[in-house]
C-alpha cells in the first residue's frame, strides 16, 4: 500500500486496530438536527475521547478549529433533502481538490443499494475510488438506507457492504444488525457500525456496539447515540472503553453512571 494511504488510515484505525468515529454529517441532509444545531460547541467537549471527525467542508470550515482538530473523513456526496423527493438521487459534492486542500484522512460517500439510485451512488463510489487512488486517499463507504430502516437486515447489509468493498472502499459504514458476522464474513474490507436514531437506554447502544465487535466490526460511526444523549461525555467515554478497552456493555454502563453526574 502506498505510504500516503498507509499513514492516513493509521491516523483513522488505531494500533489496536480499532477506531470511534464521531459523525456530524447528518446536516447535509437534515438541515439543523436536534443538538447538532452549533456543531462546534457540541463536538469540542468529545474530541479528546474519539478517533476522527465525519462531516461536510461546510461544518470544517466553518465550525471546525483547524489548529485542534481530529482527523477528518470528509463527506463529499449530496444534493437531496429530508423534504425532497428521493434521498438516494445523491452525486459528488466536493471536489478531491478540496479534500487535499483540507489535508482530510478519507473522503465518505453514501451509496443506496436497491433504491432508484443505485447505480448513479454506486458509479459515485467507483469514480471517487479511482480518484481518491491517485493521491493516496481512503474511502468511506456509507450504506445509507434513506427513510426505509427496516432495510437493516443481515442479508441486505452483507449484500450492500460486499458490493462497496468490491468498488474499491477502503472502509465500510453500516449498520448493525441480528447475525452481524454474515455482514463481516462476506466483507474484505474493515466495516465500522453507524448508530441510527437514538435509542430508549444507553446499554442498548454498548450492547450493539459490543456484540457488533465481537462479530467483527472494528469500531463505530456514531452520532447521535453520542450527541443527543443528555450525557454525551459519558456516553463517548463509556464507549470508548468498549472500542478500546475491551470492556463489557455492563462495565460501560457502569462507567456512563459514574460519569453523568459529573456532566452538567
Ligand atoms: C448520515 C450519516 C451518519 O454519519 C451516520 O448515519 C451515523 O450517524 P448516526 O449514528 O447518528 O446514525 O452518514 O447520513
Amino acid at each position: 500500500m502506498d505510504w500516503g494511504m498507509k499513514n492516513r488510515l493509521s491516523q483513522l484505525i488505531k494500533s489496536d486496530g480499532h477506531c470511534f468515529f464521531l459523525p456530524i454529517d447528518h446536516g447535509y441532509f437534515l438541515g439543523p438536527t436536534r443538538s447538532l444545531e452549533r456543531p462546534g460547541e457540541t463536538v469540542k467537549p468529545l474530541l479528546p475521547y474519539c478517533d476522527a471527525l465525519f462531516l461536510t467542508r461546510g461544518v470544517l470550515r466553518s465550525c471546525i478549529d483547524p489548529t485542534d482538530s481530529l482527523p477528518i473523513i470528509l463527506r463529499v456526496s449530496g444534493g437531496t433533502s429530508i423534504v425532497g423527493k428521493d434521498l438516494s438521487y445523491e452525486a459528488i459534492t466536493t471536489s478531491v481538490r478540496e479534500a487535499i486542500r483540507l489535508n482530510v484522512a478519507a473522503v465518505g460517500v453514501s451509496i443506496f443499494i436497491g433504491s432508484e439510485y443505485e447505480h448513479e451512488t454506486l458509479l459515485n463510489l467507483a469514480n471517487l475510488v479511482n480518484e481518491c487512488e491517485e493521491y493516496g486517499i481512503p474511502v468511506m463507504g456509507v450504506t445509507a438506507v434513506g427513510k426505509e430502516l427496516e432495510k437493516r437486515d443481515a442479508r441486505y447489509l452483507a449484500l450492500c457492504c460486499r458490493i462497496v468493498a468490491e468498488l474499491g472502499a477502503k472502509v465500510v459504514k453500516t449498520y448493525w444488525c441480528e447475525d452481524f458476522e454474515k455482514v463481516t464474513n462476506g466483507c474484505p474490507v474493515p466495516v465500522v457500525i453507524a448508530g441510527g436514531p437514538k435509542c430508549e437506554t444507553e446499554l442498548e447502544v454498548f450492547e450493539f456496539v459490543y456484540d457488533g465487535m465481537q462479530r467483527g466490526a472494528i469500531g463505530v460511526n456514531l452520532g447521535r447515540n453520542v450527541w443527543q444523549n443528555d450525557h454525551p461525555v459519558a456516553m463517548a467515554r463509556a464507549l470508548r472503553t468498549i472500542i478500546h478497552e475491551n470492556a463489557i456493555p455492563k462495565e460501560a454502563n457502569e462507567l456512563f453512571n459514574s460519569l453523568k453526574d459529573d456532566e452538567k
